[in-house]
């Protein structure tokens, strides 16, 4: 299937650019140099050395055969570790390309929101390394369950904003981020973290993280002489997702499947299902796409045990590939995603974000539906190292004392 993208940014009906006056230019002006930049050698060679000398591209794949013997039916299962990445997941794919645009630019100062705190871990690492300023914000609970990247980021220089706003997760810290760029535009790039957002953000996220898909598609012919039965990810506002399934969307033999935050479950109203709850499309943050919405088009609050995932939008194009039938996307459960958690830890000594850890309930459920003969791909979006302190106290680890916090 082939998707020609309209100049506005539609995917399908989804998509387009609703946001005030104030920055129209703005998304004009960052659209013509993404343009100018994804077609300069100069600018692709740059980011290219970057990705293999500082990020540490291509990162591998690795077969884990006990999880997929104990846990997933006997399937094949296969991890791209996006979680060996430079600052622990697939986001600074995303970061380093803006924050070189920054540059381009001329601005000198870059924003961000963050959910689970490597979004805004990586735009802090690529603001000290290219000399930018740079604040972040992050809803306060996100902090507090995040607190050892607020630390991270405070550490590497970045001035962290904690909103006190609505529920004070990413949907607050998103709309904390576009305040401030309305007011500091003129030197200020916003370098949104997934593919949400009013266009080009969509469309232009999800071309930094391509590299994920196009390296993956690769290594499975390489070591596996066939391309996976399926691919899986999970899906926040859907950035690492978009960039594995992209290379293979014209694979029709490969399913996409994407998993997103089910939360307490899809009927008990406390959860992160966008396709699956109360979501109808409307207009959020720019885009518009699937929303958690009531009947009189406010945004109802998500919750997700991961803050990565814990957001009532998704990106414009999933709601595309979901509407046209091309990818599939599944609930995955609190309490789904730490029984994966604990599974791929005890079987592989691979501890995942709480994130990647629905991708990973995600195989477990399909591997025992297709069998020993199915090769799966999951993407392992981030390591688990931000949260261990929600895993041990999950899990009942730490003594009353050493649980408090
Ligand atoms: C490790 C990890 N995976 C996944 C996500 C979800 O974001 P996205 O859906 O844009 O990949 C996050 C977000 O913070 C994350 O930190």
């Amino acid at each position: 299937m082939t998707q020609t993208t309209p100049p506005l940014g539609r995917f399908g009906a989804y998509g387009g650019r609703y946001v005030p006056e104030a920055l129209v230019a703005a998304l004009e002006e960052l659209d013509e140099h993404r343009a100018k930049a994804m077609a300069d050698p100069s600018f692709v060679g740059e980011l290219t050395e970057l990705q293999r000398s500082y990020t540490g591209r291509p990162s591998i794949i690795t077969r884990v055969r006990r999880f997929g013997d104990e846990h997933c039916g006997g399937a094949q299962v296969v991890l791209k570790r996006e979680d060996l990445n430079h600052t622990g997941s697939h986001k600074i794919n995303n970061v380093l390309g803006q924050a070189l645009l920054t540059k381009r630019m001329g601005k000198t100062r870059v924003i961000a929101e963050t959910g689970a705190g490597q979004h805004g871990v990586a735009t802090a690492t690529a603001a000290a390394l290219m000399g930018l300023d740079c604040t972040v914000y992050m809803g306060r609970v996100d902090t507090e369950r995040q607190a050892l990247n607020v630390a991270r980021m405070r550490l590497l220089g970045a001035e962290v904003v904690p909103v006190d706003h609505g529920s004070r997760t990413l949907k607050d810290a998103v709309n904390e981020a576009f305040r401030d760029w309305v007011a500091n535009v003129a030197h200020t790039h916003y370098v949104l973290g997934t593919v949400t957002g009013p266009y080009p953000f969509p469309e232009m996220v999800r071309d930094f993280h391509r590299v994920i898909g196009v390296e993956a598609r690769a290594q499975m012919l390489d070591e596996y002489g066939r391309l996976p039965d399926a691919v899986l990810a999970c899906v926040g506002g859907g950035s690492n997702a978009m960039g594995i399934f992209h290379r293979f969307i014209d694979d029709s033999g490969v399913r996409l499947i994407g998993l997103e935050g089910g939360g307490d479950g899809p009927d008990s109203g406390r959860h992160a299902a966008r396709f699956t709850g109360q979501a109808i499309p409307g207009v959020l943050h720019g885009a518009y796409t699937y929303v958690l919405q009531d009947e009189e088009g406010q945004t109802i609050e998500s919750h997700s045990v991961s803050a990565g995932l814990d957001y009532p939008s998704v990106g414009p194009e999933h709601a595309f590939l979901r509407d046209s039938g091309r990818a599939e996307y599944y609930p995955v459960t609190d309490t789904e995603a730490m029984t994966a958690f604990e599974a791929l830890s005890r079987t592989e000594g691979i501890l995942p974000a709480i994130e990647s850890a629905h991708a990973a309930a995600g195989a477990m459920k399909i591997g025992r539906e297709l069998g020993p003969d199915a090769l799966l791909l999951v993407n392992l979006s981030g390591r688990g190292d931000k949260d261990v302190h929600t895993a041990a106290k999950w899990f009942g680890l730490l003594d009353e004392g050493e649980a408090q916090g």
